[in-house]
């Protein structure tokens, strides 16, 4: 879920004149890719508290907003959803209201506790609305503010946050304190931003980058109360507390499309900068990695025995591809597993380990969980992460962040070029660590990295016969992938995509797995991508890949390779070959995967569907 918080004057000491529900609604157009399944504001106004919400995309609210305007208003608040408890439906939609319509409540996450809560809360004659867990949050609250926390909203919060399990972000306006805003925090994402003569909450920082990029990160179980001129940080007890504040380094224009017709086209293009932002300054002329951020003493990483990464999603793909590098350069056993797989499965972890976790948001509940185990275990934590300021980089060792700039669509693209960039440059720089390679080769591969922003700009330049090819395919039912070595992962990215946005069903495969198993699906006409390995790599890989191709061709299948330029032979086995680069095999998913990417884009939009905001899905998912 999304969610922004804004305090403000008649006129902020910058000379603006905000009006909250201006800035709330602003805060939740950028906030909407983190769900979309319905959207609602509150403003206090007038001594009450005035709500709208509504099921479905933010323009629903919009519309309501335009038929039933709200009076002006300097407090105010904003959800955008994404459902867990209750369907999607107008009642369900966040703010929720309390204490006789004068308390109004956003929340993101799941409170385990709710049920013996709302029975507590009926039995002294509550009645509910709704069937979500936030009506329970928001009708204790009401019932704290009038008892014992005597009419004052920040500490019905302590005492609200002291009573709930679970995951939240709380919101809450209160009518009879006009001017504030106070919040709750407990494993989930909550930023505050600070204006001048004004203040913003955001789930992150894009909820008020028109604004401010002054933004101070919360920690656990921590609360902050908000007023045009101050913010206060306690714990859930009262006691003082400090945030960390920071200053966001992208501004308002790179979260637009830029002229792009979805976000995810932009994004697609971006990924020249992704890829040499994330390498930036991470190394010297003389080819040796400089990672002053990852602050873990070097000689407790050179007695790491055993490498895990945690993801879930694309990011977990991009593991995969760590993993082919971190072992070749590093000579460490290194393991990828879904965080949810892995948290629950009683893991051999120690003080030798070294987990490093994936995550674009750093807010993934699930990627979260598998970090605090670990952590727990003894093992070293390493992030790498696309958000400053997220949670699961607060909460390991050390980051390495990745620079791919706010990443807005809900299909991973770019953040996925730049995890595999700042994995490679993690492998190398552990690899130098413990002396495992060459610094001449360290040297080489951060050459040949550098190279790599332009060869993705070429592959972009050169996607025109592609989409042609897309667009003629939005009929397809089905669509296989196969993919070996690093091209495996790419392989199977390849088919996400497409099942995220495009909806058709889409497999990837190793490609040697084929005769196991999978070949029985090919039939005449399916569509087949291959990502076919170099020809100058080693143990014939290539050529065992064109055996596959010609495997499959024998029995109908429609085969659309990607493949390096220069590779001729395949030419005959292809009834589409859209050719790469040449680079060197470890860094070819840097590329191989880009065309995959427009591939399913251009389909996507081809039938006609939100790209950027697929069904079912969102961004950030802060529930486990
Ligand atoms: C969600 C998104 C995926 C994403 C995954 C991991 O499922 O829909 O696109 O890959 O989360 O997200 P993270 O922010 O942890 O990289």
């Amino acid at each position: 879920c999304g969610i922004v918080g804004y305090v403000g004057r008649a006129e902020s000491r910058s000379g603006a004149t905000h009006g909250a529900l201006d800035v709330v609604i602003e805060g939740l157009r950028r906030l909407e890719y983190r769900g979309y399944d319905s959207a609602g504001v509150a403003v206090v106004a007038d001594g009450g508290i005035e709500s709208r919400k509504k099921a479905g995309k933010l323009v629903n609210l919009e519309n309501e907003l335009a038929e039933h305007p709200l009076p002006e208003s300097l407090t105010g608040i904003g959800h955008t959803r994404w459902a867990t408890h209750g369907g999607p439906t107008d009642a369900n939609a966040h703010p929720h209201l309390a204490d006789g319509g004068k308390l109004a409540v956003i929340h993101n996450g799941i409170i385990e506790n709710y049920a013996p809560l709302k029975a507590e809360l009926v039995a002294k004659g509550v009645q509910f609305l709704s069937e979500t867990d936030t009506e329970v949050a928001a009708a204790l609250l009401g019932d704290l503010f009038r008892g014992a926390a005597d009419g004052d909203i920040t500490k019905a919060m302590q005492l609200a946050a002291q009573r709930l399990e679970g995951a939240f972000t709380l919101l809450a306006v209160h009518a009879e304190q006009p001017g504030v805003v106070v919040a709750a925090r407990r494993n989930s994402p909550l930023v505050v931003g600070l204006g001048e003569g004004e203040n913003f909450l955001g789930s992150d920082v894009s909820g008020f980058i028109d604004y401010t990029r002054r933004a101070v990160e919360l920690g656990q179980d921590q609360i902050v109360t908000i007023t045009p001129e101050s913010f206060v940080v306690t714990d859930f007890f009262g006691n003082p507390a400090e945030g960390k504040e920071f200053e966001v380094s992208w501004d308002a224009a790179s979260a637009e499309k830029g002229g792009f017709g979805s976000f995810m086209e932009k994004e697609i293009h971006d990924q020249p900068a992704a890829v040499h932002d994330t390498l930036l300054g991470r190394s010297d002329a003389s080819g040796r990695l400089i990672l002053d951020e990852l602050r873990i003493d070097p000689a407790e990483l050179k007695k790491v025995d055993k490498i895990i990464v945690l993801a879930c999603g694309t990011a977990a793909y991009a593991g995969l591809v760590a993993k082919y590098a971190i072992e070749n350069w590093c000579r460490i056993p290194t393991e990828v597993e879904l965080a949810h797989e892995f948290r629950y499965r009683d893991p051999i972890v120690d003080a030798n380990t070294l987990v490093v976790s994936i995550s674009q948001s750093g807010e993934t509940m699930d990627t979260l969980m598998a970090v605090r185990y670990a952590r727990e275990q003894g093992a070293k934590t390493v992030s790498i992460c696309n958000t400053n300021g997220s949670t699961i980089p607060r909460e390991s060792d050390a980051v390495l962040y990745t620079h791919a700039g706010p990443e807005i669509a809900v299909a991973s693209t770019k953040a996925f070029l730049a995890q595999i960039t700042a994995a490679y440059l993690l492998g190398l720089y552990l690899a130098q660590l413990r002396g495992n390679i060459f610094s001449g080769q360290i040297k080489d591969v951060l050459a040949d990295l550098n190279k790599i922003p332009e060869k993705i700009q070429k592959v972009l330049d050169s996607a025109e016969e592609l989409r042609e090819l897309a667009r003629s395919m939005k009929d397809e039912k089905s669509v296989l992938f196969l993919g070996r070595h690093v091209g495996y992962p790419v392989a199977l990215e390849g088919a996400l995509k497409l099942k995220e946005i495009a909806y058709i069903h889409a497999e990837g495969f190793a490609a040697g797995e084929l005769k196991h198993g999978p070949i029985a699906l090919i039939d005449e006409g399916q569509p087949v991508f291959v990502v076919v390995p170099s020809p100058r790599g080693r143990d014939s890989l290539h050529s065992k890949v064109v055996s596959n191709i010609q495997e499959i061709r024998a029995r109908g299948a429609r085969t659309l390779v990607i493949a390096e330029e220069g590779d001729e032979a395949v030419r005959d086995y292809a009834e589409h070959v859209f050719y790469v680069p040449e680079t060197p095999v470890l860094l070819m998913p840097l590329l191989t995967t880009v065309p995959l990417q427009i591939f399913a884009a251009e389909l996507a939009s081809a039938k006609g569907y939100d790209v950027d905001q697929p069904r079912n899905l969102a961004k950030s998912v802060t529930v486990e």
